[in-house]
Formats: structure tokens, C-alpha cells, sequence
């Protein structure tokens, strides 16, 4: 059977192949963008558990929006207008396929700041939408890059991940927030806004989210992967009803809807009481790896590499010296080390900025100390002293 044309033009995951090579015995991996599985919150999660053979009325099919009770709790916890609702999403990625299902025709024009999420650019490519990229900047999107590509190419959709960007860990200062906003207000753009590092802040204040600024401009996208777990697969988008709407339209197709007993202890989860020392234990935790990883980078990487200090996310975004960084990253790995080479966030045929981007959520700190020696003697082999 031949393959869709769609599909035909999505690249072999580049990463899936990492990821793997990353599992090998002896290898330290800073590749993928795994939360540390010894801090799951199990523990909390023991007595909701344990109650489900109890709870037979979640295991019947439910309603496609999600879990009523849930539902309910995540209008207080978000602080939703009355014109806005939840759908809760098989993970924050499928909110993102709904989207591009429901709203994107071939050929429609989707912004994203590059580099980009992967999952983000598979999704819209899948989609068969034009991808228009705007630079980023250390404190988000070029703004004039990003007006003019408003003003002159109509897109549909601004997709943006504000809160310590996946791959670059960058987090949209408040002036930056106001004005993206302000511009998809101007110019009708609906602002898909992504934030599944937004609870992972260990440095300074909450910014507002950029929606709050154009709530009715805007779709939220939250993810439970990264404060949860990643394996009970649940995220929500929330926005305007009437933009929900054909959301759960396309994912009654799709699968009905997301796991009712998995809601219900999500539910419970959110709400114990020892909910918020977890997330606080946690943000201490990866505060303490990314001080570790930085220190280390700071002394030893050479001087023509340059990093990104973040707030919060998972991630530290490394650029280099003009170099093939997939030959890097290839080299990391002979020498025991995973990292993730620029390019695969990317589109094909766009300029690269070479750089690697390293998780510091996964490895502990011993370990991120030795993969920083690793990488560096890499580097300095590949690209000079
Ligand atoms: C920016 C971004 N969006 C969405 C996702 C998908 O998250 P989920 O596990 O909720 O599907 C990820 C996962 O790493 C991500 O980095």
C-alpha cells in the first residue's frame, strides 16, 4: 500500500534513532526530554489507585470533553471566563493533532518561531500546512520579523511555546508577552500557546501566559507529563467554547475519548494535599541538576560556545561554532554522551543555527558533571580547542 503524500514528506525521526542509541550501556543521556521517573508522584497517586476496582462507573465509555468532576476543577484552577471550557486531551500532543485537524487546510499558513518543538512541526507538517518560521531571540519571537509575516502571509495559527522553549529553554519576557498578543488580536491570529514547562519554574516570578492577554485570540495547551507523569497521558487545551467545540468533534473520531479512571486519579492527584511540596520538591530538584550542568558548562565548554541561562524547563541550548552537528552529536554518543543535534528542530532546507540541546532533568547531578567532560572533549575535538 503506497503511503499517504502526507506522510511521504515527514523525515525519519532523527530523535527516535538518539533516544535509542542513548538506552546503550555506559552512555549518559542529555537527549531526551524525560522528567526523572524516581520523583513520580506514585506515592500520591497510591490510594486513588488502589480505589479504582471500587470506582466501577469510570470505567464505562465517558464523555469526549473529559472526566464532568475534572472538567469542573480545571475551570477554578485555570480561572476560566464562563466563555471558555476544557478538553482533555490523550496528552498535550494530541491537542495540537486536534488543532490541525479541525482548523488547518493544506497550504494554510502556521508560524512558529524557529528552531521548534518537533512534535509541533510533525503535527503541522502532517497537516500539510505551510510552516513559516520567525527567528528567536533571547527573549522571544522577532517581533518585526513576526508582524510583517502577519501583515503579508494571513497565517491561520501562531504556534508558541512562551514558557522555556522546547529546544531552547527561552522564556518570553512580560513586554514581548503584551505585544505578541496584541498583535493577533490586530491581525486575527489565533495564538496556540503550549506550556508544559510552565509549572517547571525553580528561578523568579510566573509570567502571566500570553492568552491572558488575547483570551478570545488564543488556544492553551497544558500537559500533566511533566508534573505528573508522561505515561498516564493526559493534557488539556482550554479556550473559547465555541473554538473547543470542534476540537471534540474531531476527537470523538479520533478515540472517543481520553482514559476516565486516569482522569479521576489525575483528579485526585491534583487536588492532595501534598500536591504542591511534590511540584515545589521538583522544581528544587531540576534547579539543583541546571545549576550543576551550568557551572560545569561555564568552566569547561571553549570559549566560541555560547549557552542560554534558564528559569525553569528542562532544557540548556548550547550553540556552536559553523560545524555538522549531527556528526557532533554522532561523535557525543561514541563517546558516551546523547545530546540532540540543532537540525532536527528544524524544517528541511532552513537555516540551522548549530547547536546541541541538553536535558538536565534525567541524569543526576554526578552524572551531568561527567557527561559535560564527555561532550567537551567531543567538541573540542570536532571543532578545535
Ligand atoms: C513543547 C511541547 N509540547 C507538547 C509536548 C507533548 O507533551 P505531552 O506528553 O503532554 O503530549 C512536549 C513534550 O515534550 C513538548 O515539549
Amino acid at each position: 500500500m503506497e503511503l499517504a503524500q502526507s506522510l511521504q514528506q515527514i523525515q525519519p525521526s532523527y530523535i527516535r534513532e538518539i533516544l535509542s542509541a542513548a538506552t546503550a550501556e555506559g552512555v549518559i543521556s542529555l537527549a531526551g526530554g524525560l522528567p526523572d521517573g524516581d520523583k513520580f508522584p506514585l506515592a500520591l497517586m497510591e490510594e486513588s489507585l488502589l480505589s479504582l476496582p471500587n470506582r466501577a462507573e469510570l470505567f464505562q465509555y465517558g464523555n469526549t470533553a473529559g472526566y464532568a468532576p475534572l472538567l469542573t476543577h480545571f475551570k477554578a484552577r485555570f480561572e476560566l471566563p464562563d466563555t471558555h471550557t476544557s478538553l482533555v486531551c490523550t496528552g498535550s500532543q494530541q491537542a495540537l493533532d486536534l488543532i490541525a485537524r479541525a482548523y488547518i487546510n493544506p497550504s494554510d499558513n502556521v508560524v512558529m518561531e524557529a528552531p521548534s518543538y518537533l512534535g509541533a512541526l510533525q503535527v503541522f507538517g502532517l497537516a500539510q500546512a505551510n510552516i513559516i518560521s520567525v527567528s528567536q531571540e533571547a527573549d522571544g519571537p522577532n517581533l518585526q520579523e513576526l508582524e510583517q509575516c502577519f501583515a503579508e502571509q494571513k497565517p491561520t495559527i501562531f504556534y508558541a511555546v512562551p514558557d522555556f522553549h522546547n529546544p531552547t529553554g527561552v522564556c518570553w519576557t512580560l513586554s514581548v508577552r503584551q505585544k505578541v498578543a496584541a498583535l493577533c488580536e490586530q491581525y486575527s491570529v489565533t495564538l496556540v500557546e503550549d506550556v508544559p514547562y510552565r509549572e517547571l519554574r525553580f528561578t523568579g516570578e510566573a509570567l502571566p501566559l500570553v492568552s491572558s492577554f488575547c483570551p478570545d485570540h488564543s488556544l492553551v495547551l497544558r500537559s500533566f507529563s511533566k508534573i505528573a507523569t508522561p505515561g498516564i497521558r493526559l493534557g488539556v487545551v482550554t479556550g473559547k467554547a465555541e473554538s473547543i467545540d470542534p476540537l471534540i468533534t474531531v476527537k470523538q473520531a479520533a478515540d472517543l475519548h481520553s482514559s476516565i479512571p486516569m482522569q479521576a486519579v489525575l483528579l485526585d492527584l491534583l487536588t492532595h494535599d501534598g500536591f504542591d511540596k511534590h511540584l515545589s520538591d521538583l522544581q528544587a530538584l531540576y534547579k539543583s541538576r541546571y545549576e550543576v550542568l551550568a557551572t560545569q558548562l561555564t568552566a569547561k565548554l571553549p570559549k566560541y560556545c555560547h549557552f542560554n541561562q534558564v528559569d525553569g524547563g528542562m532544557f540548556i541550548w548550547v550553540t556552536l561554532p559553523p560545524c555538522d552537528d549531527f556528526a557532533l552529536a554522532q561523535a557525543a554518543i561514541d563517546n558516551n554522551v546523547a545530546v540532540v543535534p540543532s537540525s532536527v528542530f528544524y524544517q528541511q532546507g532552513e537555516k540551522v543555527t548549530p547547536a546541541l540541546r541538553l536535558n538536565f532533568t534525567n541524569a543526576s547531578v554526578e552524572e551531568l558533571a561527567i557527561a559535560v567532560d564527555r561532550l567537551v572533549a567531543v567538541i573540542s575535538a570536532e571543532c578545535g580547542e
